[in-house]
């Protein structure tokens, strides 16, 4: 292999980026990781259970306000047991975003369901709660005490909001539908620790949420989630279903099926390490935004995406439309130029309407999500991101 050619940039959020580049979204590790690591290499509480494990459940449930917390292995698995804990049951249907990364609609097929795709609100890019409105006034009708989709006959029984990209879903009209209807709503709040609606903080706004603790998230243990709600049934039953279902502590009983979603007590020591310093992230990552805000204020072309008067966004990617006609290039045009200088974006996700893997899901909607997928780029947002970094990212984007 010639080594004088430069590597191609990927556009992977995790991917590996030259030296000198500057990547999407990585980790900052930078207060009492090692040691809590050490404790528990020291004292060989290694695997799922130990201290550290409660102590960050306690940590992220209090920090948001919640009563009670269950660790899972990943956010999908938190997704998957947070959809069974709320009685989603085979057939049944969950109101999901379009525009989302595929986990959530995912987790619903997981537990049998069937996601119905909502388009997104132009505003702030998250699930439209008008056309969610419409959906269950116009499109389902009640059967029996169910509440049914009048195209598929399915019972619709859960809304799964997604606050994408650090900001929160404008959640009361979607919390007044659910109670009209009676459904179910389990927040994925995956994208969104710290992120607060009217106040109150993203994933526990409702009956229960999830987050993710995956490497390119605002706080990370190498991969993790966990499930938030105040109903004490709910968390046991979580926990019950993470591990294993084990209805004896002793003998090996089960009366149902359970998972091994466990997080380890290795992941939980660097997650409360990483909730220490959860406060000083969230603003240098709003640093990081307005930086960039007031830079694009003054390119044509280039929009970032706006934050709500009623909420607090954590900024976890900041992500820009970039209109073809104004700014002479596309979104994939820039993101392959600024590749090419070492800088890694990426768009954003593929309308889960539009994905194989979901062909046979109802879709509800128009083309918000569609435009912001091919408008759309996220930039640099790592805690880390160096000022002089961020400028350059600045500087490859305004010079035009
Ligand atoms: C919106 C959303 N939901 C769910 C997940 C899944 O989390 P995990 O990767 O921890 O399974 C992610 C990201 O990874 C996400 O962005």
């Amino acid at each position: 292999m010639n080594d004088t050619v430069a590597a191609p940039m990927s556009f992977e959020p995790g991917a590996a980026v030259a030296e000198g580049g500057i990547p999407l979204c990585v980790p900052a590790i930078c207060g009492n990781e090692w040691k809590y690591v050490k404790e528990c290499l020291d004292s060989q509480w290694v695997s799922s259970v130990g201290p550290f494990v409660n102590r960050f459940e306690s940590a992220v449930a209090n920090f948001v306000g919640a009563a009670h917390g269950v660790a899972t292995s990943t956010g999908t698995a938190a997704l998957h047991i947070a959809l069974l804990v709320a009685g989603v049951e085979p057939d049944d249907e969950v109101i999901v975003p379009a525009l989302s990364f595929i986990a959530p609609a995912n987790a619903v097929r997981y537990a049998g369901a069937w996601p119905v795709f909502v388009d997104s609100e132009p505003n702030y890019w998250q699930i439209d709660p008008e056309r969610v409105a419409a959906f269950l006034n116009n499109d389902c009708e009640w059967v029996d005490g169910k509440l049914l989709n009048r195209h598929s006959g399915r019972r619709v029984k859960a809304i799964l909001p997604v606050h994408i990209l650090g900001h929160p879903v404008d959640i009361d009209p979607i919390l007044e539908q659910a109670q009209k209807y009676d459904l179910v709503v389990v927040e994925d709040a995956t994208e969104s620790l710290g992120a607060e609606y009217k106040g109150r903080k993203a994933g526990n706004l409702s009956h229960i949420g999830c987050f993710s603790f995956n490497g390119n998230k605002i706080i990370t243990t190498g991969g993790g989630g966990m499930i938030v709600t105040n109903n004490a049934a709910w968390a046991e039953k979580a926990k019950y279903l993470t591990t294993q279902a084990k209805d004896d502590p002793v003998e090996y009983v089960h009366r149902e099926i359970g998972f091994n979603y466990r997080l380890t007590n290795v992941q939980a020591a660097m997650g409360c390490a990483q909730m220490e310093q959860l406060p000083q992230f969230i603003e240098t990552k709003k640093r990081i935004a307005h930086r960039y805000a007031r830079s694009f204020a003054q390119t044509p072309g280039v929009t970032m995406m706006n934050q709500a008067s009623w909420a607090l966004s954590i900024f976890w990617l900041n992500t820009v439309l970039v209109d073809e006609r104004e700014y002479g290039i596309d979104s994939r045009t820039l993101m392959k130029r600024l590749g090419s200088h070492g800088i890694q974006a990426r768009p954003l996700w593929q309308p889960l309407h539009r994905s194989a893997a979901h062909s046979q899901a109802h879709w509800t909607g128009g083309d918000v999500a569609d435009q912001l997928n091919r408008q759309a780029l996220s930039l640099p947002s790592s805690v880390g991101l160096a000022d002089e970094d961020l400028e350059r990212v600045i500087k490859e984007i305004s010079d035009r």
